[in-house]
């Protein structure tokens, strides 16, 4: 099997038709997929994805008392929300057995271009070996980095790069019989910028200070969600690999 990979530095360097047939994987490290991952890893049924803060208020009222309203605009939280955009916000107490509607400023929006793909996964650092593992044996995949506001952000493309180099390590590993792989340029640039941070990071510097040196990182500084770059840089935390299932739309 000849396995075609492919990264997207951001969502606006794709046409949303070429996901068709293919497994995709939305990232947002900071904080969107964290968070999500954090949300099911804690119970809630189901998270739903919304592109506007109007959109998701009225998927919120439809579902009624099993729903929450959670996001943010500018990292803060949203007026008449229940939730914000912290991973710690979304534990056992808060969520289990509920519905979280939400909408954030590029990860939900990353999502909603990916209606024509077969398959899509949320992925961030807290589930890395849960999303390799559920690659393995997709013939396409697509790497889709969120981004912020349309600028490519570091903390997305080194996740993006851990997981090309678990997949190409795993293919090389299997030798004749794992297939060939064909990896696209943003790929290459990805995979060595995670190998480059990686190198560094078994010197001495940890992924939290890669975090929180990114623009996304400043970024939840600047608003006193430090804590939240610690919690993100948590490599494989939880073992779920959530999905969006396609014809209800909704994570679980
Ligand atoms: C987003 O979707 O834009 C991010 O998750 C922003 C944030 O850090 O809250």
């Amino acid at each position: 099997m000849t396995k075609s990979l492919h990264v997207h530095l951001l969502p606006s360097l794709v046409a949303p038709e070429v996901f068709a047939g293919r497994a995709v994987v939305v990232i947002d490290v900071l904080r969107a997929t964290t968070t999500i991952v954090h949300a099911l890893a804690s119970g809630a049924t189901a998270v739903v994805p919304c592109l506007e803060i109007e959109d998701a208020r009225r998927e919120a009222k439809r579902r009624g008392t099993a729903a929450l309203l959670g996001g943010e605009r500018g990292g803060r939280a949203i007026e008449g929300f229940d939730l914000g955009n912290s991973p710690e916000e979304y534990s056992p107490a808060r969520v289990a057995g509920k519905t979280i509607v939400m909408t954030t400023t590029n990860g939900t929006r990353a999502m909603l271009r990916c209606r024509q793909a077969r398959r899509v996964l949320i992925g961030a650092f807290v589930n890395f070996s849960a999303i390799c593992e559920a690659l393995r044996d997709e013939a396409g995949v697509d790497l889709l980095c969120a981004g912020t506001d349309n600028q490519v952000t570091r903390e997305d493309v080194l996740f993006a790069g851990a997981v090309v180099d678990d997949l190409v390590q795993t293919m090389a590993a299997a030798g004749a019989t794992g297939g060939a792989l064909e990896l696209n340029d943003q790929g290459l640039i990805a995979l060595d910028a995670w190998r480059a941070a990686r190198e560094d990071m078994r010197q001495s510097a940890a992924l939290v200070d890669k975090l929180r040196t990114s623009h996304g990182g400043r970024n939840l500084i600047d608003i006193g969600h430090d804590r939240d770059i610690d919690i993100a840089a948590d490599i494989d935390r939880f073992s779920i690999a959530p999905e969006l299932q396609l014809t209800s739309w909704e994570i679980r």
